[in-house]
Order: structure tokens, then sequence, then C-alpha cells
């Protein structure tokens, strides 16, 4: 929307930002102030990037007073404060905003979300509309008036006790698929604080139509929201792995290396497995991925 120039940053392994690269990054551009998306929760892999060493990147590299931190808590932004380990995201840090979606954790049935930011950034935006008697920060001038009432009442039918219960159930859950996934011999990862499991994208396109998989190159995630049941989770696996075993059988295809998106250790291709057998649908022999 702004045309300001970006400047993509590498991600480690887990996904979250690479502060070395971060810091390279802003030493090449020392003339420009910076403008840094922090997520609580990537798209893909739910990684939690750090933002205390992206603070302290941003002040070593002679960026003091000439930054802007937005952290994008789309899905994770709601779970973080129910997470004892979680870092803490607060205005009490140098960060100009914070963003949770309203149609994610909390399951609103519209679009939505809440950004909150520092009163002068408003204030700036903000302008008076006479026939409202009331200002309006919004870039369209308008708003969904349902959208709070569904928060609102979401928010106070579950209480906070409700919310910490629903997020405890998630990442559990999230911790039963991995290991089953891993148990039939699937590749598969999940970032600690996580519900977004990682595996490797299943080869038929009719199973990932099939089960509604969201996928990106050679992997895919189940996000295991409150409405996902361990009854759902178990039939997926068997399901997954039933289709393995017919897809892998005679060797003709080999299991995909996803060591590269998830790390050797936890990649259960040829390459990088010794336990597989062909009972799971796995082969002996595999291909490191380009
Ligand atoms: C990290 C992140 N930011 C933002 C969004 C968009 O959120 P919304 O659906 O509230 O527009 C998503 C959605 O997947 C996301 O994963």
């Amino acid at each position: 929307m702004y045309r300001v120039k970006c400047v993509k940053v590498d991600a480690l392994l887990s996904g979250e930002i690479s502060c070395a690269d971060f810091e390279s990054k802003l030493l090449h551009n020392p003339g420009s102030p910076a403008i840094v998306n922090v997520n609580i929760g990537t798209t893909v892999k739910g990684a939690i990037d750090d933002l205390d060493g992206i603070i302290a990147t941003l002040q070593k590299c002679g960026f003091a007073g000439r930054f802007y931190i937005h952290c994008d808590g789309a899905l994770a932004g709601l779970m973080m404060p129910f997470i004892k380990q979680a870092p803490k995201v607060t205005f009490q840090k140098p960060i100009g905003s914070v963003s949770v979606s309203g149609n994610k954790f909390i399951g609103c049935p519209v679009p939505c979300g809440v950004a909150i930011t520092r009163r002068e950034h408003v204030n700036v935006l903000s302008t008076d509309i006479e026939y409202l008697s009331s200002r309006d920060a919004t870039i369209m001038g308008s708003r969904n008036g349902h959208a709070p009432i569904f928060l609102w009442y979401t928010l106070n039918n579950k209480g906070y006790r409700g919310i910490r219960k629903e997020v405890q159930k998630c990442l559990r859950n999230a911790h039963y698929l991995v290991h089953h996934l891993r148990e039939v011999g699937v590749s598969a990862f999940l970032n600690p604080l996580s519900n977004t499991v990682v595996f490797e994208r299943p080869r038929d396109e009719a199973f990932v139509y099939k089960w509604q998989l969201a996928c990106e190159e050679n992997i895919a995630h189940v996000v295991v929201m409150p409405s996902v049941t361990i009854e759902k989770m178990t039939s997926f696996v068997k399901d997954l792995a039933s289709n393995r075993a017919d897809w892998y059988q005679d060797g003709s295809v080999l299991v995909p290396c996803i060591a590269k998106d998830i790390g050797r250790e936890n990649c259960l291709c040829g390459l990088h497995n010794n336990k597989m057998s062909t009972k799971n649908g796995g082969v002996r022999i595999s291909i490191e991925a380009p």
C-alpha cells in the first residue's frame, strides 16, 4: 500500500526470523528507518519470532529511535498469553502495534480482527466524522458492527479459564498428531508452543483436497484448532498411512525428503530414517529435495 522498499529477511528452519540475516540486511540499509513485521506465529510453521532478539539487533545496528515494530499475532497472538513459557508481547517493549484475528482462535464467523497501537499513532490516523459525532481511524471509514459483538460474546462465554483450557487442549492435540504421524513413518515437525503441525506433502492432490490441507512446496500443515478432535486426527493419520502404502508400495516413487524444511532429525525419508519399514508405506531409498 505504501510502496516502501521491502527487504525479505531469511528464516531459520523453525520459520522464525534469522537475527543474523536481519543484522546483515540492516547494515546494508543504514540510511533508512526500519518497519519490521514480527510474526507471533507464522502462517506455515507457526513459528514465533524472537521479539527481544529483533529489538536487540535493531539497537546494535544503530537503529535505536528509527524503527517501528508490528507484531502480527493473527492466530497465536491469542494463545500466547495463556502459555507460561511464551515470549511476552507487551507495550512495555518498544513495539508500535499488535494485531490478532477474531476469525481464527476465537472463531468469529466473519473476518475481523483487533489492532492495538499507541494513542499517538491513532491520533495521526483519526478524523472527526461530524455526522457520526465520533472519530474514525479505519482506512475505509467503515467497519463491521457485528464483529465486536461476536468477539465480546465468545470472550465472555468462554472466559479466561475457558480459553486457557482450549489453548492447552490444542497444544496437547498437536503433540498427539505429530507423534502419531511419526509413528506411521510420516516426517513431521512441531514448533514448541505451536499448534501447527508440519509434515510431508501428501502425494495425491485428491487426498489434499479431501482433507483440505494447506500446502507449500514439499510440506503441508494442519492447524490443530479446538474443533480438531482425537477421533478426527486418528482417522486422518490412518487414511494417510493407508494411502502412503499405495503411493510408495513398489518403490518406483520415493518418499519425499523434507529435511531442508523441517531438519534432518525430523525427516523420515529413506535417507534420513534408518528404522523406516515398508509396512508403513515407507521405502528405504530417497533423494534429497533440491
Ligand atoms: C501470520 C498471519 N498473519 C495474518 C493473517 C491474516 O489474518 P486474517 O484472516 O485475520 O486476515 C494470517 C492468516 O492466515 C496469518 O497466518
